[in-house]
Parts: structure tokens; C-alpha cells; sequence
């Protein structure tokens, strides 16, 4: 496992300017931003744990943690959290927001402020990072996406489809950045119902589900109780570190062992 004291490991490390490695993470105002926050600050790093409305509630006290404002969807924001900031040598991709319900359920502005912060969201703050990784020739940048992206559910068509974009868009850009020494990762938890983001993605809905659809929903939602393998907040932000330490990490991390038997069984397990 990585410590201060074998940071010589990781070529991410090698070529900043500070002693300390240094982590940005998105979201951390609950769920996972806040527990791979935690992990990061336990191995040693420098966190700048980033949220709409900065709060030090749910976060280790620690004088390695910096708490700075940040909404991905403002550019401004973007600009004055990393100028706070300073060099960056992994961004942790984490804020996102979901929805749950049916297509003909699903408000179109609601559709479009969700693709604004899990798509073009990760997208800013990918862009603005990169200039200075690439000049230094060193840095990680792991995007959350989601095992819906591996095997579909019902009720999720624009979330799912907001995640495949973020899968598509790391993959691409992954191979773009690698000449720059930049690598770009994905980490694809499970359904980990211990954060708030089941009870958020139902608060998005913006209108209740067509009565046509009720019986289908009411099932689906039957059956989503009975699954047992699920995801915790540890296991994200164990595959968010080994996606940022191991140089041979693969480009999809599964975490959790729901997300882990959907990933084995895909052909992308065998790439
Ligand atoms: N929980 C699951 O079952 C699950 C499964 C697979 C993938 N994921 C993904 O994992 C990530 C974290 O989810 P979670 O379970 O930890 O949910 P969560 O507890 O609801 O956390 C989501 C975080 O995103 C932040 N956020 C929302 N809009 C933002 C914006 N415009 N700018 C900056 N931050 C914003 C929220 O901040 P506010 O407090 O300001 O709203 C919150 O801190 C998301 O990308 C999600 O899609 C979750």
C-alpha cells in the first residue's frame, strides 16, 4: 500500500512541485466524496474536498483537509476553486446526481440540469485540471460512473444514459491524455443505498410516474429490495485509490461486489 515514505512508486507523484500529493474530490458534502476523502487523508495526502456549501460535517478533522466551494456547473466557481487550489495530482470526478423514474416521467429541464452535472460537469473540471498536468507531465484523474452502465435497469434510462456518456468520454480522453503522461480512470460502483443519493434521485423525478406505468414500477421496485450484494462507501473509495496509485489499474474499476459480478459478467472483464 502507498505511504508518504513510498511515494517514489507512483509517477504521479515524482514531478510535483509540493512534498505532499495532492487530491481534489468533487461532492464531498455526503456518501462517497466524503469516504474517499477520508481514505486519501489516512494515506498521507493532501485533500481539497469540494462541495456546493462548504461544511466540515461527516469529514475527518485533519490539517491535510482543505474545504473549498465548488459547483461543477459554474465555470467561475470552477476557476476560483482551483486557483485556491494550487497543482492538483489527481481529480476525483464524484459529484453527480440522479433520477429515478420512466422516460415519459422525466421533466426534460430536469434531464438537461442532471447531464449538466454528471456529464459536462466532469467534462469542466476535467478541461480546466488538465492544462497544468499536462505542462507538468504528471496526474490522475478518476471519474465515478455507475454499474447501470453494465447491466441496464428500468426507471433509469437518463441517469444510465448520463453515465454511459461519462464511460464514453473518459475512455476517449484517456487515450488523448496518456502522451501527456495523464491518465484517466473510471470507477463503477454498485447500489449502495447507505448514501443519499436514492432518496436525492427520487426528489429529482419532477413529476410522479405515469399511472400507466405503476404496476411495472411497483414490481421493479419489489425486486431491487431483494438484492442483497450491494456497494459501500469503503469499497468506492478503495477502487478510487487503487485507481489513482496502481499505474496498472485497469480503465474500469468495478467496486462493490454487485458491481463486481455485473462487470464479470461482461466481455469488458475479459479486456
Ligand atoms: N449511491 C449509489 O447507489 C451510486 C451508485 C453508482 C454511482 N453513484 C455515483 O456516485 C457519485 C456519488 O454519489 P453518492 O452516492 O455519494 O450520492 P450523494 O450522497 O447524493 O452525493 C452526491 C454529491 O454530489 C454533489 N453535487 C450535486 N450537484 C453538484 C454540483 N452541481 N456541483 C458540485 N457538487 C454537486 C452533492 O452535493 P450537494 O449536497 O450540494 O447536493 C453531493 O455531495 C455520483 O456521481 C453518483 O452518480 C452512486
Amino acid at each position: 500500500m502507498f505511504s508518504p515514505a513510498t511515494r517514489v512508486y507512483l509517477p504521479v507523484i515524482q514531478t510535483t512541485r509540493d512534498p505532499m500529493p495532492r487530491s481534489l474530490i468533487t461532492g464531498c458534502s455526503s456518501g462517497f466524496g466524503q469516504a474517499i476523502a477520508a481514505r486519501f487523508l489516512d494515506e498521507g495526502w493532501e485533500v481539497i474536498a469540494t462541495m456546493r456549501r462548504p461544511a466540515t460535517e461527516g469529514l475527518p478533522a485533519s490539517d491535510r483537509l482543505r474545504i473549498l466551494p465548488l459547483d461543477v456547473t459554474q465555470p467561475q466557481s470552477i476557476a476560483a476553486a482551483l486557483h485556491e487550489a494550487g497543482p492538483i495530482d489527481a481529480l476525483v470526478n464524484n459529484a453527480g446526481v440522479g433520477m429515478l423514474n420512466v422516460l415519459e416521467g422525466a421533466e426534460i429541464d430536469k434531464v438537461r440540469e442532471l447531464f449538466d452535472v454528471n456529464v459536462l460537469g466532469t467534462m469542466s473540471m476535467t478541461r480546466a485540471v488538465l492544462p497544468a498536468m499536462r505542462q507538468r507531465r504528471a496526474g490522475v484523474i478518476v471519474n465515478i460512473s455507475s454499474s447501470v452502465t453494465l447491466r441496464p435497469l428500468p426507471a433509469l434510462s437518463i441517469y444510465s444514459a448520463s453515465k454511459a456518456a461519462v464511460n464514453a468520454f473518459t475512455e476517449s480522453f484517456a487515450l488523448e491524455a496518456a502522451g501527456f503522461g495523464v491518465r484517466a480512470r473510471l470507477v463503477l460502483p454498485g447500489s449502495a443505498p447507505e448514501t443519499s443519493f436514492g432518496k436525492n434521485a427520487v426528489a429529482r423525478m419532477g413529476m410522479d410516474t405515469p399511472e400507466a406505468y405503476g404496476p411495472f414500477v411497483q414490481a421493479y421496485v419489489q425486486s431491487l429490495r431483494n438484492v442483497t450484494a450491494k456497494t459501500s462507501a469503503l469499497n468506492v473509495a478503495q477502487a478510487v485509490w487503487r485507481a489513482v496509485t496502481d499505474p496498472d489499474a485497469p480503465m474500469m474499476l468495478p467496486a462493490g461486489a454487485d458491481a463486481e459480478a455485473m462487470f464479470r459478467d461482461t466481455a469488458r472483464s475479459a479486456a
